[in-house]
């Protein structure tokens, strides 16, 4: 296999167009090259995981997945292909995307035979060169090819387009999904993909605000304005300037923030605490939740009029096993980038790892699987990973499982599950709450205040008029399963 020189490896063409797809296919054969052709990215992706291509050529604006959207995905793969982009409409934008996510050309249709065959000798002498097996990597910014979104799913690709759609214009856009799904991904996607991808991309956590700074902290202060400012502080909308300002965790914020923030985003201009003159905000609003904002302003946690205001775009994430088909294509993503940070030659997965990982939970959506990768491709050492490397279902996730596989007593609330979860998780983690947090996708905030409420009930147990609002039961079981304090 090795000695295999790029030449001589056949070419793939993938377009869905039919005739295109021929018409590319004889050109190529005229010009003496070896050519096949594939109707769609999916169908590309899955050959080229069994085989082995010299080349690429990809129509961009295919139905279920554009060739740009596929160069991402080939990132994922140990021998990347090089790819020449096709299109039918042309924009320079679509040129200059192209060309940054590593197309080696980009070719307007219609294209004379001699001009395509000059492309496809150029792409083949450039991967041939230098024995370099990645002629596609070399070109990609690292940095960008790191924040690359990763995906063949139909629907995650489906927001995908709806992201680069909505991203030129200043609308605020709220994100939602599981934790470690790749919201703040796709948040500087959007700022990528947006007006001023040049600008600044500030983000804060909003469940890390300390409470007293937390206004200052977003829109700035004077001087003097309070004991201990003793000098001008710019706030983060400030500091965003045309860019993006990128509001994470927003169902965390105060409500005596969110009516801030609202008045922020209903006047487009911002008061530095004690300051005089209102200064215009021109930042882009990114608003990321890990949580259904909707319930949590039927709970009265979140203002209503804000949730209208920054739902005006919502895009939602699904959860990773909703989506099975990314799995195999995200792990060989990240096997591929441990591997090479640690520069190690690319390994690769047993077929056996790979059926392991695609039967997983993953609670912690990507996030989990790139952390399992990392560690398996740190056991297996340079050899094919195997099952054992991955070391999955630790002890919190067979918590999880338990609580899911059916062995629950009927009659049990939701809120007694989710405290025997929540309980369970901190005790199979020796009480770390980071890390039960991160286990059970909710934020530290959230776990502090169930925890909270847990001791409240117990309390409210242990007091003689106890247990309003809620059973009697479950408060008893509640005071049950409480560490002691
Ligand atoms: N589709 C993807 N392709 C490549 N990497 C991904 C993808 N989705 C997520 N990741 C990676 O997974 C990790 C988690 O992503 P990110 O931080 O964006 O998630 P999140 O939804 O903001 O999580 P949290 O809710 O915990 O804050 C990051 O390292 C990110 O690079
Ligand atoms: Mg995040």
């Amino acid at each position: 296999m090795g000695a295999l020189t790029p030449e001589r490896l056949p070419i793939l063409i993938v377009d869905h167009d039919p005739r295109a797809r021929a018409a590319l296919a004889q050109d190529l054969r005229a010009a003496g090259f070896d050519a096949e052709a594939a109707a769609g990215c999916r169908e590309a992706l899955a050959r080229l995981a069994r085989e082995r291509f010299g080349l690429l050529v990809v129509a961009v604006g295919m139905p279920e997945m554009g060739g740009i959207e596929l160069i991402a995905a080939l990132r994922s793969r140990a021998a990347a292909v090089p790819v020449i982009l096709t299109s039918v409409r042309g924009s320079v934008d679509e040129a200059v995307e192209a060309m940054q996510a590593g197309a080696c050309d980009y070719l307007l249709k219609p294209f004379t035979r001699e001009s395509f065959a000059a492309s496809v000798r150029k792409a083949l002498s450039l991967s041939a060169g230098e024995g370099a097996p990645a002629p596609v990597r070399r070109s990609v910014d690292p940095d960008l090819a790191q924040r690359a979104i990763i995906t063949q799913d139909p629907r995650m690709l489906e927001v995908l387009a709806t992201a680069r759609q909505v991203a030129p214009s200043s609308a605020t856009v709220l994100i939602a999904g599981e934790s470690g799904t790749g919201k703040e991904l796709l948040a500087a996607y959007i700022h990528r993909h947006g007006l001023a991808p040049g600008a600044p991309y500030v983000a804060v956590n909003c469940a890390a605000l300390p409470d007293t700074l937390a206004e200052s902290e977003l829109f700035g202060h004077e001087r003097g304005a309070f004991t201990g400012a003793v000098a001008r502080k710019v706030g983060k909308f400030e500091l965003a300037g045309k860019g993006s300002i990128v509001l994470d965790e927003i169902g965390e914020m105060p409500l005596a923030l969110q009516a801030k923030l609202l008045r922020v985003l209903q006047q487009r201009e911002i008061d530095r605490v004690g300051g005089g003159m209102p200064i215009p905000v021109a930042a882009r609003v990114i608003a990321i939740t890990n949580r259904d904002l909707s319930q949590t302003v039927a709970a009265g946690g979140f203002r209503e009029d804000l949730y209208y205001r920054i739902n005006v775009i919502s895009l939602r994430i699904p959860p990773l096993r909703e989506r099975p088909g990314d799995i195999p294509l995200l792990a060989r993503h990240f096997m591929e980038k441990f591997n090479s940070q640690a520069h190690r030659p690319a390994a690769s997965f047993s077929a056996e790892a790979i059926e392991l990982l695609c039967r997983g939970r993953w609670k912690g959506n990507v996030r989990e699987l790139e952390n399992a990768v990392e560690r398996a491709v740190l056991l297996a050492d340079g050899q094919t990973i195997l099952p054992r490397h991955l070391q999955l279902a630790p002890a919190a996730g067979s918590t999880v499982e338990a609580a899911a596989s059916g062995g629950i007593p009927l009659g049990t609330t939701v809120w007694e599950m989710e405290r025997q979860l929540i309980m369970g998780t901190l005790s199979g983690v020796q009480n770390n709450r980071t890390r039960a947090a991160e286990l059970l996708g909710i934020s530290i905030r959230t776990l502090r205040n169930k925890l909270k409420e847990y001791r409240e009930h117990a309390g409210a147990l242990a007091a003689p008029k106890a247990a309003k609002g809620r059973g009697t039961e479950i408060a008893a079981s509640a005071a049950r399963g409480l560490p002691a304090h």
